[in-house]
């Protein structure tokens, strides 16, 4: 029964795939837990001889309010479980700026980094419960770009567990649109586990909808969904 290693082990495949045909590829990076089975099974390709080091990364959002050095701001997570453990170039490596006294102008400023890095060649995400990619609540705007958006009540509830009381998580963040999502080359969504399987359910065989905002991936070109037994359990 396939579970997360097994999730893990075929989207770092993926990302494997796409570093070995272009060495300087741009990926973008999602934060939560999703994905770090996946970044487990990259480190072990890296350890095994696949050169990261050329490889750029853009995180996906960031909480606005919370010091970079704050252990759950996604400046410190991504460095803590993409940027050390794959031996990336620290350099080469973008998180949106929460703590800008500018946020429109920060995320005006993310997009044209994305940009003049050439577009993102993959997008690694996760999904919400709420069928949230990045931070695009419910309701985002299918075409929209890197701006600023309140959390949706349940994904401050989901993301408590990280924090010392609830109420220390930021009511706020940025995050890359659905627009800018779409415009990456390729997308790889990966979800684990029977909290997702309502989300997945929705976003694959549902319409393609703001309130469900990973339905989106349906009008992308190139996007594959890793889901494991218990998230495909509604399918
Ligand atoms: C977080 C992140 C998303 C992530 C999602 C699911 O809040 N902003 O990028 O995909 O919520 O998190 P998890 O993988 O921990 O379930």
């Amino acid at each position: 029964m396939a579970g997360p290693v097994e999730v893990g082990a075929f989207a770092a495949g993926r990302i494997a795939e796409v570093v070995s045909a272009k060495p300087e590829a741009v990926l973008g990076v999602a934060t939560g837990s999703s994905p770090l089975e996946t970044y487990r099974a990259l480190a072990a390709r890296r350890d095994a001889g696949l050169d990261l080091t050329r490889v750029s990364a853009f995180a996906l959002d960031e909480y606005v309010g919370i010091a970079h050095d704050h252990p759950e701001s996604y400046h410190a997570v991504v460095h803590r479980e993409v940027v050390e453990p794959l031996g990336l170039d620290a350099s080469r490596v973008r998180v949106p700026d929460g703590l800008a006294d500018d946020l429109d102008a920060a995320c005006e400023d993310y997009e044209a980094q994305i940009a003049a890095a050439g577009g993102v060649d993959l997008q690694l995400l996760g999904i919400g419960a709420n069928g949230h990619i990045g931070f695009n609540e419910p309701t985002s705007s299918l075409s929209s770009r890197t701006r600023v958006k309140t959390l949706a009540p349940r994904t401050r509830e989901d993301n408590a567990r990280f924090f010392d009381s609830p109420d220390d998580v930021p009511m706020h963040c940025l995050t890359q649109g659905l627009g800018t999502i779409l415009d990456a080359r390729r997308a790889l969504l990966v979800a684990q586990g029977a909290s997702k399987a309502a989300a997945v359910a929705a976003i694959v065989e549902g319409p393609v909808s703001s309130m469900w905002p990973g339905s989106v991936l349906q009008l992308h070109r190139h996007a594959t969904l890793v889901i494991d037994e218990a998230a495909a359990s509604e399918l």
